[in-house]
């Protein structure tokens, strides 16, 4: 009897342990197919700039809360060459650790084939309402490896309560700029203004001063360093001319430290009230229009001034940033529905409404209510549609190479280097490089 009601015990509690062990075991099965199961989290890689990393976060936000698919952004440099280095780092070891990399205009040629191609998710009719310039900008072999985002050109700020108090025209040339901005600087500190400087730019030797650069040589009539038919056009008599004035700016109507200036900081300068002129994109306008700001309404903008010969056109370089999908994403559907997500024509909107981003649809810029918060954006159109891009189409994966080549020389010059032996070196520099890279 004694023992019959041991071996009953045992069996209860053999029979309790088992089912808990067997409890143990469907619960960590559920567990992991639900972890299975879940989304993955989607991963994006934004810039900062200004508004840039809030406004791609409410954006992720709402893409996350409307498709129930967790997101994370992660920030990336403001140094365009910085950012690009880091990326080429990450995408040449197969990483999945980025889903989406948010990427510059002139680096489809360069890391395009690491991105999966969009066409399918671009309709022909949102193709046909964006800057066909920028479509074809992302469209390497065949392939969309890239959804514009935004776009960018680089634009002249003027202050224009002190252009009117001298009674002085926005200037149209580089040389009448350097007229009035010395005249201003000058007479402004005679006042007691001793902060304040003409012209400020970013001058750091990085991408950022390849497009400033561009701009004054091709508004001179100095060509675009590589032309499209792949000749090495930089060293001419137009490009040395306007970049010998570049560098009389330094120290003069323009701070030394612009040579060390990105974006941010350039701002800041205008931004204080500093500088009567400033170089820089469409996205200083909306936070120099800011409440806080000490330049609210005071300023103007205008298409950049261009150079004295015959073949001198105002020119802006083409910026801009776009959405691109890893290869190597472990959650390619999702991404792709985040890019499209963010490009979409309500997300520009959003986007150039709360930060002054430029969209990429055209027709947004017939929108009434972007244009009641900023009527400028009908003048950038067609600024945007005949802006200057950069050679990387035809240089195409040597671009960062000779993006770096140029700003180097550029920075060497305004730094008081010659230009006639900067500017051959380059030649030279390029050419070989030309050679290796077979361009065209
Ligand atoms: C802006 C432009 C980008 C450019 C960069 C240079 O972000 O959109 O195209 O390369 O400035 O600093």
């Amino acid at each position: 009897m004694e023992h019959g009601t041991r071996r009953l015990r045992s069996i209860i509690l053999f029979s309790a342990g088992g089912l808990s062990v067997l409890l143990a075991v469907a619960f960590a099965i559920g567990l992991f197919s639900a972890q299975k199961n879940r989304p993955r989290e989607i991963v994006i890689s934004c810039g900062a700039v200004g508004v840039e990393l809030e406004l791609c976060q409410s954006g992720v936000s709402a893409w996350s809360k409307e498709s129930g698919i967790p997101a994370r952004v992660v920030t990336a440099s403001s140094n365009s060459g910085e950012r690009l280095g880091s990326y080429q780092l990450l995408l040449a070891s197969h990483s999945s650790d980025i889903d989406v990399f948010v990427i510059d205009t002139p680096w489809p040629g360069v890391i395009g084939d690491f991105f999966l191609d969009l066409k399918d998710i671009l309709e022909p009719e949102v193709r046909e309402d964006q800057f066909s310039g920028f479509i074809e900008n992302n469209t390497v072999r065949g392939r969309l490896v890239a959804l514009p985002w935004f776009i960018d050109g680089g634009l002249l700020y003027y202050r224009k309560d002190l252009l009117e108090s001298y009674a002085l025209p926005v200037p149209q040339s580089w040389q009448e700029l350097t007229e009035t901005a010395t005249k201003i600087q000058q007479a402004e500190r005679e006042k007691g203004r001793t902060d304040l400087w003409g012209f400020v730019f970013a001058a750091r030797a990085y991408e950022g001063l390849t497009c400033a650069a561009l701009e004054w040589v091709h508004s001179a009539g100095g060509g675009s360093l590589v032309e499209k038919n792949g000749e090495v056009s930089i060293n001419n008599e137009a490009a040395r001319e306007i970049l010998k004035l570049a560098a009389s700016w330094i120290g003069t109507i323009a701070p030394r430290g612009v040579l060390g200036y990105m974006e941010e900081e350039t701002r800041t300068v205008f931004q204080s009230g500093r500088a009567v002129f400033m170089r820089n994109w469409p996205y200083a306008w909306e936070l120099s229009q800011a409440a806080e700001s000490p330049v609210k309404g005071k300023v103007g903008i205008s298409v950049l001034p261009k150079g004295l010969n015959a073949n001198a056109k105002a020119t802006s370089a083409l910026g801009g940033w776009s959405l691109a999908v890893s290869k190597f994403s472990k959650n390619p559907e999702a991404s792709k529905s985040l890019a499209k997500y963010l490009a979409s024509r309500s997300e520009q909107k959003r986007r150039a409404l709360r930060g002054g981003l430029s969209p990429t649809w055209r027709s947004l810029y017939d929108d009434s209510e972007l244009l009641l918060k900023n009527p400028a954006l009908r003048d950038l159109k067609p600024v945007y549609d005949s802006a200057l891009p950069r050679p990387s189409k035809v240089v195409a994966s040597d671009y960062n190479r000779v993006s770096s080549e140029f700003y180097e020389a550029v920075h060497g010059i305004l730094s008081g280097g010659q230009p006639d032996s900067l500017l051959g070196q380059l030649e030279a520099d390029l050419t070989l490089l030309k050679k290796k890279g077979r361009w065209q």
